[in-house]
């Protein structure tokens, strides 16, 4: 057998894998006990996380209404419709001391659910059982949001009333609908990319990630992304050869493209503040409101980081870029849920900013 047969039997082979182990799975339905011990291990069971215990202080500790469906099992039943009176409403005083657990997925409405209202108004559907999934990783804010606050402001002019608008946390849905669901500020005049399909058989969020462990076997890849072994190769797969970052590396992985405009995105925005606004402007992943009024040249530390010394001299133009920018962070996992989204919403900010201050795009490809 000449080497080139035995590479064409070996492909065949890795691809009918696919649709046989997916077989396999369906007609053998995993234990309770087993289910249950992989939920248990898992973030959505984790009673001490900051998102299940954040409010537990406070004097009554109940969550406020507007947080609660994401942060508490009887929140989310709440707003279903399966305790309460209104569907689509937490009518209840949300209590702490609760996480994300079976019934909160498990019920008759989440079972038979197929459409989902996303924070900019527009519904998705023809859902399957990753519906619930997409109530809690939607993010909170649209980019609609953001035009509603700027809206009559002079684009280069700070305004008292503006402050930073944080899109919120693990937002996989949000990008992954893309343009479809408009998470993200997009520019008039620009058009957008929808949901992102990926490949059948691996579309949805379930079918990547476990429901109950929320892992992603990086086994399941390899028969489409030659080399992943373990979860850091993630990063490394690359399909489209476009030469987003203008590097003359297409061999990296698609998140690399998205980090390098990322990098060049922060760049700008820090120069805007100085030249433009005057007033230097800092970034840190870590801290609400993520958005400092510190000089990046003075190195800050974790003791300049804090509320009161939040950023506060927005004009319209860097508030947009800004919330794209923390858009673009608040996913990590947008490389694989969406990543032409998340280059065209950077590309666009970079492109924005460059009216005020240098950017060289003559490099970069906006997908
Ligand atoms: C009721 C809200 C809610 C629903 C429904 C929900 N999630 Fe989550 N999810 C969360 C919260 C809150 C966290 C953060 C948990 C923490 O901080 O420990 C989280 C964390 C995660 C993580 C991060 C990994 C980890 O172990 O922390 C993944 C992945 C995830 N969810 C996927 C999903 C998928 C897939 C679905 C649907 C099958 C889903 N989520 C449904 C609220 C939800
Ligand atoms: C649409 C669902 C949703 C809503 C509404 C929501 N959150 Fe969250 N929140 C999440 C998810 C999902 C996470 C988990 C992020 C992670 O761990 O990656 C989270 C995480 C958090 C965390 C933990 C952040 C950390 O650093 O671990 C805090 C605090 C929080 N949210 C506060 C709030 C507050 C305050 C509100 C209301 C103003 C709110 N959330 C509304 C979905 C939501
Ligand atoms: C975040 C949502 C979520 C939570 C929490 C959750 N499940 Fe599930 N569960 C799902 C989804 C979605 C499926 C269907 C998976 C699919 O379509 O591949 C499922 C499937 C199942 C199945 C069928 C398994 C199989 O292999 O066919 C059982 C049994 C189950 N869940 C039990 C539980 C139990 C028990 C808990 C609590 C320990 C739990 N689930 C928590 C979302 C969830
Ligand atoms: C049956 C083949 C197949 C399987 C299995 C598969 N993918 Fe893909 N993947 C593709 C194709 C085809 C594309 C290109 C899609 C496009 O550009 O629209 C792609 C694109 C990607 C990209 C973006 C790469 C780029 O350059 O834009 C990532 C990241 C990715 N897949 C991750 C995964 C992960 C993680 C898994 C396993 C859970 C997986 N894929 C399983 C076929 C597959
Ligand atoms: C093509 C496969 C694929 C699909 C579809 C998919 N994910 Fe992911 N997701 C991944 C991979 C790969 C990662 C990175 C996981 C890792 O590093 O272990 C990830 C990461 C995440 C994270 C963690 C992000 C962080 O900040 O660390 C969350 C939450 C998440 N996904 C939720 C979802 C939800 C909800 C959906 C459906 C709306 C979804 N995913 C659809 C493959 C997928």
């Amino acid at each position: 057998m000449t080497v080139q047969k035995a590479l064409v039997i070996l492909t065949l082979i890795l691809v009918l894998a696919v649709p046989v182990r997916a077989a396999f799975v369906t007609f053998a339905p995993e234990s309770l006990a087993t289910v249950s011990q992989k939920w248990s291990e898992s973030g959505h069971a984790d009673r001490e996380s900051l998102s299940f215990t954040y409010w537990d202080d406070d004097d009554p500790p109940v969550i406020p209404i507007g947080c609660a469906k994401c942060h508490s099992n009887y929140a989310f039943l709440d707003f279903l419709g399966e305790i309460g009176d209104t569907p689509g409403e937490v009518d209840r005083e949300p209590l702490v001391g609760s996480v994300v657990s079976c019934t909160t997925c498990h019920n008759p409405t989440a079972h038979t659910m197929t459409q989902v209202m996303f924070p900019s108004g527009a519904e998705v559907t023809a859902l399957g059982t990753e519906a619930t999934c997409l109530i809690c990783h939607q993010g909170t804010r649209a980019g609609a949001d953001v035009d509603e606050a700027i809206a009559g402001l002079d684009v280069d002019t700070v305004s008292e009333d503006l402050s930073f608008i944080n899109v919120h946390y693990a937002i996989a849905a949000a990008t992954q609908w893309g343009g479809d669901t408009k998470g993200g500020y997009e520019y008039e005049g620009r058009s957008y990319v929808g949901f992102y399909e990926h490949v059948s058989g691996y579309t949805t969020c379930v079918e990547c990630h476990d429901a109950h462990s929320l892992q992603v076997n990086p086994q399941d890849c390899t028969p489409c992304h030659y080399g992943v072994v373990d979860r850091e190769d993630f990063i490394d797969i690359r399909v489209d050869r476009t030469d987003y970052d203008g590097d003359g590396d297409t061999e990296k992985g698609i998140a690399a493209e998205i980090a390098t405009l990322q990098t060049a995105l922060l760049q700008a925005i820090y120069e805007y503040a100085v030249q433009v606004v005057e007033e230097p402007i800092f970034y840190s992943p870590d801290s609400f409101p993520y958005f400092f009024a510190l000089d990046p040249d003075d190195d800050p530390g974790p003791g300049d980081v804090h509320f009161g010394n939040r950023y506060m001299s927005w004009t319209p133009r860097l508030l947009r870029a800004a919330y794209n920018y923390q858009f673009s962070r608040k996913d990590g996992g947008n490389y694989t849920h969406n990543p032409r989204y998340v280059l065209q919403l950077l590309y666009d900010s970079l492109e924005d900013l460059g009216e005020r201050v240098p950017v060289d795009l003559d490099p970069l490809t906006r997908p």
